[in-house]
Protein backbone atom coordinates (compact mmCIF):
# COMPACT_ATOMS: atom_id res chain seq x y z
CA UNK A 1 0.00 0.00 0.00
CA UNK A 2 1.01 3.74 -0.59
CA UNK A 3 2.79 5.70 1.94
CA UNK A 4 0.54 8.24 3.44
CA UNK A 5 1.88 11.65 4.63
CA UNK A 6 -0.10 14.07 6.85
CA UNK A 7 1.11 18.12 6.43
CA UNK A 8 0.27 20.21 9.04
CA UNK A 9 -0.07 23.97 9.36
CA UNK A 10 -0.67 25.55 12.15
CA UNK A 11 -1.64 29.42 12.67
CA UNK A 12 -1.36 32.33 10.60
CA UNK A 13 -0.50 29.54 7.89
CA UNK A 14 -3.31 30.31 6.51
CA UNK A 15 -2.60 34.23 5.43
CA UNK A 16 -0.07 33.34 3.77
CA UNK A 17 0.31 35.42 0.53
CA UNK A 18 -0.97 38.17 3.13
CA UNK A 19 2.05 37.65 5.45
CA UNK A 20 5.64 39.06 4.99
CA UNK A 21 7.22 37.89 1.69
CA UNK A 22 10.82 38.19 3.04
CA UNK A 23 10.32 35.85 5.39
CA UNK A 24 7.27 33.70 4.07
CA UNK A 25 7.57 34.00 0.36
CA UNK A 26 4.69 35.08 -1.79
CA UNK A 27 3.22 32.00 -2.25
CA UNK A 28 -0.52 30.69 -0.75
CA UNK A 29 -1.30 27.68 1.40
CA UNK A 30 -3.38 26.68 -1.27
CA UNK A 31 -0.34 26.99 -3.65
CA UNK A 32 2.31 25.44 -1.13
CA UNK A 33 -0.42 22.55 -0.87
CA UNK A 34 -0.62 22.02 -4.82
CA UNK A 35 2.93 21.79 -5.36
CA UNK A 36 3.00 19.31 -2.71
CA UNK A 37 0.14 17.66 -4.18
CA UNK A 38 1.74 17.03 -7.46
CA UNK A 39 5.10 15.53 -6.04
CA UNK A 40 2.71 13.25 -4.21
CA UNK A 41 1.69 11.76 -7.37
CA UNK A 42 5.34 11.42 -8.95
CA UNK A 43 6.28 9.40 -5.82
CA UNK A 44 3.34 7.52 -5.56
CA UNK A 45 2.11 8.76 -2.22
CA UNK A 46 -1.07 9.38 -0.80
CA UNK A 47 -1.07 13.03 0.66
CA UNK A 48 -3.06 14.82 3.33
CA UNK A 49 -3.56 18.37 4.28
CA UNK A 50 -4.67 20.26 7.55
CA UNK A 51 -4.11 23.69 8.53
CA UNK A 52 -5.60 24.26 12.32
CA UNK A 53 -5.29 28.53 14.54
CA UNK A 54 -6.23 26.37 17.28
CA UNK A 55 -3.58 23.95 19.58
CA UNK A 56 -6.22 21.64 20.68
CA UNK A 57 -6.98 20.87 17.15
CA UNK A 58 -3.50 20.14 15.95
CA UNK A 59 -3.10 17.64 19.08
CA UNK A 60 -5.90 16.25 17.70
CA UNK A 61 -5.12 15.52 14.38
CA UNK A 62 -1.55 14.26 15.79
CA UNK A 63 -3.79 11.67 18.13
CA UNK A 64 -5.67 10.43 15.06
CA UNK A 65 -2.79 9.68 12.35
CA UNK A 66 -1.46 7.12 14.46
CA UNK A 67 -3.33 4.12 13.07
CA UNK A 68 -3.47 5.59 9.56
CA UNK A 69 -0.47 7.77 8.61
CA UNK A 70 3.02 7.02 8.19
CA UNK A 71 4.76 10.26 8.31
CA UNK A 72 4.27 13.93 9.19
CA UNK A 73 5.60 17.52 8.36
CA UNK A 74 4.38 20.14 10.60
CA UNK A 75 4.87 23.88 10.23
CA UNK A 76 3.44 24.33 13.97
CA UNK A 77 3.73 28.24 13.33
CA UNK A 78 4.58 30.12 16.73
CA UNK A 79 3.62 27.14 18.92
CA UNK A 80 6.89 26.03 17.78
CA UNK A 81 8.89 28.26 20.69
CA UNK A 82 6.37 27.33 23.02
CA UNK A 83 3.91 24.67 22.82
CA UNK A 84 5.04 21.60 25.27
CA UNK A 85 1.65 19.96 24.43
CA UNK A 86 2.41 19.31 20.45
CA UNK A 87 5.57 18.42 21.73
CA UNK A 88 4.58 15.62 24.37
CA UNK A 89 1.82 14.74 21.09
CA UNK A 90 4.54 14.22 18.47
CA UNK A 91 6.62 12.54 20.98
CA UNK A 92 3.74 10.08 21.86
CA UNK A 93 2.62 9.12 18.73
CA UNK A 94 5.63 7.86 17.56
CA UNK A 95 5.45 8.71 13.74
CA UNK A 96 8.38 10.48 12.09
CA UNK A 97 7.89 13.75 11.93
CA UNK A 98 10.06 16.72 10.42
CA UNK A 99 9.26 20.25 11.29
CA UNK A 100 9.47 22.74 8.76
CA UNK A 101 10.09 26.57 8.63
CA UNK A 102 9.02 29.03 5.47
CA UNK A 103 12.11 31.74 7.11
CA UNK A 104 14.84 31.35 9.01
CA UNK A 105 13.37 31.30 12.79
CA UNK A 106 17.72 31.36 13.53
CA UNK A 107 18.36 34.54 11.44
CA UNK A 108 15.34 36.69 13.43
CA UNK A 109 14.39 37.77 16.32
CA UNK A 110 15.85 35.73 19.59
CA UNK A 111 12.39 34.27 20.74
CA UNK A 112 11.99 32.44 17.85
CA UNK A 113 15.48 30.59 17.78
CA UNK A 114 14.14 27.99 20.28
CA UNK A 115 12.18 25.44 19.22
CA UNK A 116 10.53 22.94 21.53
CA UNK A 117 9.36 20.95 19.60
CA UNK A 118 12.61 19.72 17.23
CA UNK A 119 14.24 17.64 19.78
CA UNK A 120 11.15 15.21 19.32
CA UNK A 121 11.44 15.43 15.69
CA UNK A 122 13.60 13.59 12.85
CA UNK A 123 15.04 16.96 11.70
CA UNK A 124 14.45 20.61 11.07
CA UNK A 125 14.53 22.68 7.43
CA UNK A 126 14.08 26.44 8.19
CA UNK A 127 14.57 29.21 5.78
CA UNK A 128 14.05 27.26 2.45
CA UNK A 129 10.75 29.34 1.87
CA UNK A 130 7.80 26.77 0.25
CA UNK A 131 11.00 24.30 -1.05
CA UNK A 132 11.48 23.43 2.57
CA UNK A 133 8.30 21.44 2.59
CA UNK A 134 9.22 19.34 -0.85
CA UNK A 135 12.38 18.68 0.78
CA UNK A 136 11.39 17.77 4.06
CA UNK A 137 8.66 15.25 1.97
CA UNK A 138 11.50 13.82 -0.07
CA UNK A 139 13.38 13.17 3.50
CA UNK A 140 10.72 11.62 4.65
CA UNK A 141 10.20 8.96 2.00
CA UNK A 142 14.04 8.51 2.26
CA UNK A 143 13.65 7.55 5.90
CA UNK A 144 10.35 5.61 5.49
CA UNK A 145 12.41 3.47 2.83
CA UNK A 146 14.95 2.92 4.84
CA UNK A 147 13.18 1.96 8.26
C1 LIG B 1 7.18 30.12 10.95
C2 LIG B 1 8.13 30.83 11.91
C3 LIG B 1 7.44 31.17 13.22
O1 LIG B 1 8.34 31.84 14.10
C4 LIG B 1 6.25 32.08 12.97
O2 LIG B 1 5.56 32.33 14.18
C5 LIG B 1 5.32 31.56 11.92
C6 LIG B 1 5.89 30.90 10.74
C7 LIG B 1 7.82 29.91 9.55
O3 LIG B 1 7.27 29.14 8.77
O4 LIG B 1 8.84 30.51 9.24
O5 LIG B 1 4.12 31.76 11.99
O6 LIG B 1 6.86 28.84 11.47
Amino acid sequence: MNQSILVINGPNLNLLGKRKAEHYGTLTLENIEGQLSEEAVKLNLNILFFQSNHEGEIIDKLHDSIASINGIIINPGAFTHYSIAIRDAIEAIGIPVIEVHLSNIHARESFRHKSVIAPVCLGQIAGLKDFGYIAALHALIDYLNKS
